[in-house]
């Protein structure tokens, strides 16, 4: 009986010790949050921007001026990165740097690891097919064909560069 009453106590303070330390964790937590936009990716990424200018992703917003259509929220959502997502696109005026389908569109939200590369915590290393199907649906983009189009992502430089 009694080493069930002090497992339990023991069991509240571990609990107690886990809320207040991740509060603190919140509190005393520096690095930043959200979009950092490819530019920023540059400084360590820089091959990998590069190529990525090249791929059709990167000119995906400037396809839907050449249409007029570049204030449409419902085409702008496909077109750029991290729209109405926290610290996401905004529009042209705001968030430039946001526009185009890139890096965090698929990444997700780097700002916290351009500030600190070994900070992986939204980062998202691999993007499955699922990430691509937000924008790529079966409405938009009938034959998309996810092991082929993956190749295609970063332009010709498919190998990547960290330093
Ligand atoms: C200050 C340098 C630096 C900047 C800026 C930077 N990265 Fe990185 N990145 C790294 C390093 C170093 C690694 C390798 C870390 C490792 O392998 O532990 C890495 C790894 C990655 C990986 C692979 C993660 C994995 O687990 O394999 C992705 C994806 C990535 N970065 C995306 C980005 C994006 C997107 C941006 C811009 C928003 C960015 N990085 C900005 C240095 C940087
Ligand atoms: C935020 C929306 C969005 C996401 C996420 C996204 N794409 Fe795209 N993708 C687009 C848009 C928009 C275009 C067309 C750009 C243009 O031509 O203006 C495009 C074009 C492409 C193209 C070139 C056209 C083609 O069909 O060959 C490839 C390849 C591609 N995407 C692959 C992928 C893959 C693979 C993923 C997931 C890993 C992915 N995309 C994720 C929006 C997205
Ligand atoms: C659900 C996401 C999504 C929405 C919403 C969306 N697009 Fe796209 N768009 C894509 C994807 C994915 C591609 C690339 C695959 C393809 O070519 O269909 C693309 C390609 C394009 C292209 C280049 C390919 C071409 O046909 O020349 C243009 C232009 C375009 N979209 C315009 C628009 C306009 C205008 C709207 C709003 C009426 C819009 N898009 C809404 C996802 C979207
Ligand atoms: C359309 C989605 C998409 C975009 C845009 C994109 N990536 Fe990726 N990235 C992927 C996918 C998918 C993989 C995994 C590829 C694989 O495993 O074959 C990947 C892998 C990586 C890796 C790991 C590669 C390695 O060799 O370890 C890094 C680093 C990376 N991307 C950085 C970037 C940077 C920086 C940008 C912007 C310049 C970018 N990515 C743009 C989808 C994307």
């Amino acid at each position: 009986m009694m080493k069930k009453c002090s497992l339990v106590i023991l069991l509240m303070a571990a609990g107690t010790f886990v809320f207040f330390g991740s509060v603190r964790m919140g509190h005393t937590q520096t690095d930043k949050e959200g979009y950092a936009g490819a530019e920023k990716c540059a400084m360590c990424h820089g091959d990998l921007v590069k190529s990525w200018k090249t791929t059709r992703h990167a000119k995906a917003l400037a396809s839907l001026k050449k249409k007029s259509q570049d204030t449409l929220p419902a085409c702008v959502k496909c077109h750029v990165t991290g729209f109405e997502k926290d610290g996401g696109f905004v529009d042209q005026e705001l968030t430039p740097e946001l526009a185009g389908v890139q890096c965090e569109a698929c990444h997700g939200p780097a700002a916290g690891h351009a500030s600190n590369p070994m900070n992986k915590k939204n980062l998202i290393a691999n993007p499955g097919e699922a990430t691509c199907r937000a924008c790529h649906t079966v409405g938009q983009d009938p034959k998309f064909d996810y092991s082929v189009k993956k190749k295609l992502v970063h332009g010709e430089n498919q190998k990547g560069d960290k330093q």
